[in-house]
C-alpha cells in the first residue's frame, strides 16, 4: 500500500484525534490530557513511549535495519482564548483555545506515526516522534534539546497549517521562513521633581520618548536595506501624576528578523543606543534583551527532500508559494542544531470558513488536509531513511 493511501485509509481517525484534542485544549506545559491521549495512541501502535520535557511525548520507531535517525515534530499547546466557533467538538475547556491550530500536526503525525509502525519493514533506521509542549509561550523544543531527544537525529520536519494558504496548497522552500522573536525590557531612570522646576530633577519620560524614536533608526539606518527587520516598543509606562517630573520608565518590546548575524547584534545595538541617548538627557538606562526564539531557517537539503517526498505523493500542483512571516517559532531551536525544514500547509477554505487568521477566536482547520500531512511526514521520513 502506498502512503498516500494509506493515509486516506486513516482520515476518520486523523479527524477524530484531532477533534478530541481540539475539545480539550491545554495551554504550555499543562498538555497532561494531551499528552496521555498521544501516548497511549502510540503505546496501541506498538510505538515506544517515553515522556520527555515534563508535559511532552516522544516516540520511537525502528525500522528492520539500523540506519539513520530521522525526526518529525508536533507542537501540543493551545492557546488562553475563548472559542467563537459554534462546532461539534468545540472547546470544552473555558478560555482555552486551539486558536494556533496545533491540533491538527498532533493529529497528523499521530496518523504518521501510525502508517510508519506498519512499515518497519520498508525503512533503515530511527523515526522519532516528537510531541513537544509549550511552543506558544516558548521552551517545549529546549526542554527535548536537553533531554536529548535531538541526539543522533540527521533531519528533522514539522508541518504548520496555515489559514492563509488555500487548501490543497503546501509552501515548502529553503531559507528563512519564519522571523526570529525576542523581547526587550528597558528601564530608564530619571530623578523625580517638581513639575514647574524640570531643570532641578531628571526627566525620565523625555529621556524614554527619545530612546522609543531612536531605536528605530537601527532598522532604518543599521540593518542592511535587503533585510527585513522589527523593532517595536509595545509599552510605555511611568510617572506618577501631572505636575511631577517622572523619575522611573518601562518600555518592553519586541525584535523581528530573519538572520542569525543581525538577531546577534540587537543587544549591544540597542544597548548601546539606549546608554547613549538616556545620557545626553542627564539620565541612564539598561536593558533587559530576553531571547525567546531564533529565525525559522529551512536547510536546502531536507527542504528538498519533503518537497520531493511531496510531489511524489500529490503531485507538482500541490506546491504552493507563501511569503516568509514575522511571527516566530521554537522550531528554531531544533535548526541551530540540527538540518530542518518547517512546512507551511494550507488550510484556509472560505466555505468551510477555515481562513480566520491564526490566534483569532474563530480559528478552525479544514480538517480535509490532515491525510495530507499524515503522508507527508510519513512518505519523507521513508525517504530520508532510504536515501
Ligand atoms: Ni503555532
Amino acid at each position: 500500500m502506498t502512503v498516500r493511501v494509506a493515509a486516506e485509509q486513516l482520515k476518520e481517525e486523523i479527524i477524530s484525534w484531532r477533534r478530541q484534542i481540539h475539545a480539550n485544549p491545554e495551554v504550555g506545559w499543562h498538555e497532561v490530557a494531551t499528552g496521555n491521549l498521544v501516548a497511549a495512541e502510540l503505546a496501541k501502535m506498538g510505538v515506544e513511549v517515553t515522556r520527555v520535557a515534563k508535559t511532552g511525548v516522544l516516540g520511537v520507531i525502528k525500522g528492520t535495519a539500523p540506519g539513520k535517525t530521522v525526526a518529525l515534530r508536533a507542537d501540543m499547546d493551545a492557546l488562553p482564548i475563548a472559542e467563537a466557533n459554534d462546532v461539534p467538538y468545540k472547546s470544552k475547556n473555558p478560555g482555552v483555545m486551539h486558536a494556533c491550530g496545533h491540533d491538527g500536526p498532533t493529529a497528523m503525525l499521530l496518523g504518521a506515526a501510525k502508517i510508519l509502525s506498519g512499515m518497519r519493514d520498508k525503512f533503515k533506521g530511527t523515526v522519532k516522534l516528537f510531541f513537544q509542549p509549550s511552543e506558544e509561550i516558548g521552551g517545549g523544543a529546549l526542554g527535548f534539546i536537553e533531554a536529548g531527544a535531538t541526539d543522533g537525529v540527521g533531519a528533522i520536519l514539522a508541518i504548520h497549517l496555515w489559514p492563509s494558504l488555500p487548501s490543497g496548497k503546501v509552501s515548502l522552500v529553503a531559507g528563512p521562513r519564519m522571523a526570529s522573536a525576542d523581547k526587550l525590557l528597558i528601564k530608564v531612570r530619571g530623578k523625580a521633581g517638581h513639575g514647574s522646576m524640570p531643570h532641578l530633577g531628571v526627566d525620565a519620560i523625555l529621556a524614554a520618548a527619545a530612546i522609543t524614536m531612536n531605536l528605530q533608526s537601527i532598522v532604518s539606518r543599521e540593518v542592511a536595506p535587503l533585510e527585513p527587520a522589527v523593532v517595536t516598543i509595545g509599552r510605555f509606562t511611568g510617572g506618577t501624576t501631572w505636575n511631577i517630573t517622572c523619575d522611573e520608565v518601562e518600555l518592553e518590546g519586541t525584535t523581528r528578523c530573519f538572520s542569525r548575524e543581525i538577531r546577534n547584534n540587537f543587544p549591544a545595538t540597542i544597548a548601546r543606543i539606549i546608554k547613549s541617548t538616556a545620557s545626553s538627557y542627564r539620565a541612564e538606562a539598561e536593558l533587559e534583551y530576553i531571547p525567546i526564539s531564533p529565525p525559522t531557517i529551512n536547510d536546502p537539503l531536507v527542504a528538498k527532500v519533503a518537497a520531493e517526498a511531496l510531489t511524489e505523493l500529490y503531485g507538482e500542483d500541490m506546491l504552493g508559494e507563501l511569503e516568509k512571516v514575522m511571527g516566530g517559532e521554537d522550531f528554531a531551536y531544533y535548526q541551530e542544531r540540527i538540518p530542518g525544514a518547517m512546512v507551511f500547509m494550507g488550510a484556509g477554505n472560505t466555505a468551510k470558513e477555515t481562513d480566520f487568521p491564526l490566534h483569532n477566536e474563530r480559528f478552525n482547520l479544514d480538517e480535509d488536509v490532515l491525510p495530507a500531512g499524515a503522508a507527508l511526514h510519513a512518505q519523507f521520513a521513508l525517504n530520508f531513511l532510504n536515501r
